[in-house]
Formats: C-alpha cells, sequence, structure tokens
C-alpha cells in the first residue's frame, strides 16, 4: 500500500523525515518514472489526482465488466444449441473474472471494493454506455461479441502498457480473454450469415442497432474529453478517443465485408488522401443521454445489479464467518 500522507507526527523516522523536508522530490521522481515509461506500482508515492483517476477508470471499467454480463447474460438460457451455450456462459463467465481482476487492481489505489461497489449501486460511478443497449435477437450475441468486444480490444490493448503496474498487468490477460470473444462473435455470424434470408436480415438488423453506440463507446470526441490530456501525460491512456475510434472503423470494415454485411453509415467510404475510412456523424446527444441514465435499458441493469448484490449478502456473510472461524482455530492452534 502507498503511504501518501506527508504531515506526520512527532518521533518521524531520518528517512521520512528527508521526505517530508522535500516533497517536490516525490513529484520529480514520479515525473522522471513517468517520462522513463516505468511502472508506478502500489507502493510508490503517486500524486493525489493520479491516484484518484486510476480509481476512476479502472472502477468504472469493473464496473462495465459487471454490468456488461446482463445483456448478453439475457440469451443463456435461449442459446440455439448446446455448443452455443457453453460458448456463452464461458464468455459471461470471462466478463465477471474481468471485473474482479479490477476491482482488485482498483484495490491496490487504497479504495475498498464495497465502496467501489457502492459507488455502483447508487449511481455515481459510469459504466460503460454501450451496455446499456437491449439484446432483442439472438444476432445480438455474435454482433456484441464481433463489435463491442473487438472495440474493447482496440480500447484496451494500449492499457497493457498503462503507466500503473497493477491495471497493465491485469490488461493482459483480460485482452487474450477478449481476443475469444471477438472471434466467437464473429464466427457465430458467419453460421449465421451462410443461414437462411431470415438469419441474415437477423444478423443486418443487430448491425444495424449496435453500429453507432459501439463507435460512441470509445469515448466523447477528443475536444470534449475532459480526462484524456491528463490521462495521456500520466501514460494511463496511449491513443485518444477518436484515434482508437478511427483504429476501429478501418478494421472492422474488411470484416464487414467478409460477414456479407453493411455497415449503417452512407457517408462510411475511404479516404485515399488520409489512408483511413471517413464516417459519419455520431449522435453525442444520444451518447451523453445515455450516460447520464436515460438510455433503453439503465434503470434494468443497475437494478439487477443491485438485486444481485443484495441477494448475494448470504454468501459473503458465509465467507466471512468462515474465515473467522479458521483465524480463531489458527490461533488456538498457535497458543
Ligand atoms: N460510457 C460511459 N461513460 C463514458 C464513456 C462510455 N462509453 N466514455 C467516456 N465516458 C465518460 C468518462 O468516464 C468521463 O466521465 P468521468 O470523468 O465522470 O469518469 C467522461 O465521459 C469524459 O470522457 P473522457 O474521454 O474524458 O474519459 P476517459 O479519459 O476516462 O476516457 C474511456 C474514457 C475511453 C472509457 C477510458 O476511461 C478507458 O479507456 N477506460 C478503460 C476501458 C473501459 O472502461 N472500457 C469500457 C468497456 S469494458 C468492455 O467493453 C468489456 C468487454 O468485455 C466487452
Amino acid at each position: 500500500m502507498y503511504t501518501q500522507s506527508l504531515d506526520v507526527p512527532d518521533g518521524t523516522t531520518p528517512a521520512l523525515a528527508a521526505v517530508v523536508a522535500a516533497p517536490d522530490a516525490l513529484q520529480t521522481r514520479f515525473d522522471e518514472k513517468i517520462d522513463a515509461d516505468q511502472k508506478i506500482e502500489p507502493q510508490d508515492w503517486m500524486p493525489e489526482a493520479y491516484r484518484r483517476t486510476l480509481v476512476r477508470q479502472i472502477s468504472q471499467h469493473a464496473h462495465s465488466e459487471i454490468i456488461g454480463m446482463q445483456p448478453e447474460g439475457n440469451w443463456i438460457s435461449r442459446a440455439p444449441s448446446l455448443k452455443r451455450k457453453a460458448i456463452l456462459l464461458a464468455k459471461v463467465q470471462d466478463e465477471g473474472g474481468h471485473g474482479l481482476y479490477l476491482y482488485s487492481a482498483a484495490e491496490t489505489l487504497g479504495t475498498s471494493r464495497d465502496q467501489l461497489l457502492d459507488a455502483l449501486h447508487t449511481g455515481k460511478a459510469k459504466y460503460s454506455s454501450i451496455f446499456n443497449y437491449p439484446t432483442l435477437l439472438w444476432a445480438d450475441v455474435g454482433v456484441i461479441g464481433w463489435l463491442v468486444d473487438g472495440a474493447a480490444i482496440m480500447n484496451q490493448v494500449p492499457i497493457c502498457r498503462c503507466s500503473y503496474g497493477p491495471y497493465a498487468r491485469a490488461m493482459i490477460r483480460i485482452c487474450k480473454e477478449e481476443s475469444f470473444h471477438q472471434r466467437q462473435g464473429f464466427e457465430s455470424l458467419m453460421v449465421q450469415m451462410r443461414g437462411t434470408p431470415e438469419q441474415r436480415a437477423m444478423v443486418q438488423d443487430a448491425v444495424n442497432r449496435w453500429w453507432w453506440p459501439v463507435l460512441a463507446m470509445f469515448g466523447p470526441p477528443d475536444a470534449a474529453s475532459t480526462n484524456s490530456a491528463q490521462g495521456m501525460r500520466w501514460g494511463i491512456k496511449r491513443l485518444s478517443n477518436d484515434e482508437l475510434r478511427q483504429k476501429f472503423v478501418d478494421a472492422t470494415v474488411p470484416q464487414a465485408a467478409i460477414l456479407g454485411v453493411t455497415l449503417p453509415d452512407p457517408d462510411l467510404k475511404w479516404n485515399e488522401e488520409r489512408q483511413q475510412h471517413d464516417y459519419g456523424a455520431i449522435d453525442w446527444d444520444e451518447f451523453w443521454e445515455v450516460v447520464n441514465g436515460n438510455g433503453p435499458c439503465n434503470k434494468e441493469r443497475l437494478a439487477n445489479r443491485v438485486k444481485a448484490h443484495d441477494d448475494g449478502q448470504w454468501v459473503r456473510d458465509a465467507a466471512q464467518a468462515y474465515a473467522a472461524k479458521q483465524r480463531a482455530r489458527a490461533l488456538k492452534e498457535a497458543a
């Protein structure tokens, strides 16, 4: 755990007295580590603002993973085959694991799991806008894997190089699993696109509904991004929202062609001069409405989440009672 306070009581050790005498030296050391692309670890001194923005981003990332279990979880009992059910179960379970990984990374910054979850349950903390849209068809599950997890990979691979050690290391396994998620979604859609006209129409309908919310999930335009500049200075964010969005569009257009689906943007076209795709305007009013709790599924997602947490209280009580019993037994044996 890091020691942040510089107001130390009397009887201070010489080492700590030196720190108190030269707080600027700590900031200088921190800046040097960031500039040298070295990792900041939990026990390292860090500016309070750095710690706060990491708690914000990592916890909201964790919330997104946990809430993200709901849209697809909605289809586990209705998957069209045992194979699809097993794959979907594994994916949803992965998302839960990603959330636990990320809550653990956030806790290394001195914030408790209860505080993090309370911020989510009371609406103080955000989670990704994309999970507030309904999964109306089985094809939605494949499109989420292909586009949402595809966007997540684009956004999360650079975080493997994040300056904060625990977050960067958590991302390595998460990104490997996201790659499985993206491929299983694309494969599922390939099967449906080789199916009946109704199945092909179902896939196209899902693409039409998910394409724009997925572009928005990368975050507001750089000009409206309140955290990006500082996040990039601190090596938390490596590429801007617009850069990642552009990379995603350029990577996804050829995949859509292979699938045989049309991306619902009449302005989407290759720009030879830029060597990138031009694309149409994103509806940022809709984005902020969803971020601010007024999306199609916000209330349902949060209510489900709070109910699941409350229903799980007995498990937490039992685990804590067992741990207390184990501690008492160990103390008795040690006596
Ligand atoms: N949904 C909800 N809120 C969003 C958002 C989105 N898609 N994009 C941005 N915001 C919020 C930000 O949180 C910030 O609000 P805050 O200051 O109250 O936290 C505000 O809008 C301004 O955005 P900024 O661009 O200034 O914020 P950041 O610099 O933090 O960038 C981010 C936003 C790109 C989401 C960044 O936080 C990030 O990279 N987070 C880590 C990755 C992540 O959380 N991904 C979410 C999806 S997880 C997922 O897809 C799981 C997979 O298994 C499917």
